[in-house]
């Protein structure tokens, strides 16, 4: 089984260890001179992550001048400055408490009008980016990755997706109201992501426990789109070696029974 489990005390632990991950690919692309490119997601689950960023900045001085995102996703129809949009999300919880360049971060549109237009302008700006080097990921309990929900195809790429009954329930706590969420979405495709030199996928709680123990014990399969990670190139080489090599960690952290 490829894919590298790290299990972690708390959220803090597994979060700090992603950031520091994180740190060290900013510093060897600083030190090569060139732009380290990350992937990033929303949701609940890499707010430890962001907050951990944001402190090794604040505290540390680590700085965002030489880094590129994309974001894995957002909500159809929703424009960036609308407070349910992931790319509202990611200004509050991140961009702007760091001091990245104008122009350096990237979330697929919500309101492009030819939508199948701006997800393949999407591809083309992580191609000329120089690909993901390391992408965050979280996971939802269809096995979507992304908003890549069941049946999503191991060449899938950014596009148009339909979201799943579960996730819009599962993400109603974000809108004023269940029926404001979107039944749409653009997202990366799974194709996109496995793309990335580095994946590290935080789960945290154990509502996660069982579509965690389904991608990694199901042969890979549509029908669980995280389960394709399995065969995702992954080394144990040291992050020195981060341009050859392809790896991914999935740091688990399940809940005990009180
Ligand atoms: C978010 C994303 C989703 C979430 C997943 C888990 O950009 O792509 O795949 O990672 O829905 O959400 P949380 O972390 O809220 O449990």
């Amino acid at each position: 089984m490829p894919i590298h489990v790290q299990v972690h005390a708390d959220k803090q632990a597994a979060s700090g260890a992603v950031a520091a991950r994180i740190r060290d690919l900013i510093l060897l692309r600083q030190h090569e001179g060139r732009p380290a490119v990350l992937g990033l997601a929303t949701g609940s689950t890499p707010l430890p992550l962001y907050a951990e960023l944001i402190r090794l900045h604040r505290d540390t001085g680590l700085s965002f001048r030489n880094v590129i995102t994309f974001n894995l996703d957002e909500y159809e129809g929703l424009s960036g400055d609308r407070p349910e949009s992931y790319r509202h999300f990611m200004e509050v919880n991140l961009f702007r408490h760091l001091d990245l360049r104008p122009g350096a971060t990237h979330v697929p549109d919500g309101t492009a009008t030819d939508q199948d237009q701006a997800c393949r302008a999407y591809e083309d700006a992580i191609r000329q980016a120089g690909g993901l080097d390391l992408q965050v990921l979280g996971i939802g309990r269809t096995g979507h990755i992304g908003f890549n929900e069941p049946p999503s195809a191991r060449e899938s790429r950014t596009r148009r997706v339909h979201l799943d009954e579960v996730t819009r329930r599962d993400n109603a706590g974000f809108f004023r109201q269940p029926e404001d969420v979107p039944h749409g979405a653009l997202t990366m495709g799974v194709a996109t992501i496995m793309d990335a030199r580095q994946v590290e996928l935080l789960a945290f709680g154990s509502a996660k426990a069982e579509i965690i123990r389904r991608t990694l014990h199901e042969t890979p399969h549509a029908g669980c789109p995280a389960t394709w990670l399995q065969a995702h190139p992954r080394s144990e080489e040291h992050t020195s070696e981060l341009q050859s090599r392809q790896y991914l960690v999935c740091r688990l952290l399940l809940e005990k029974k009180t």
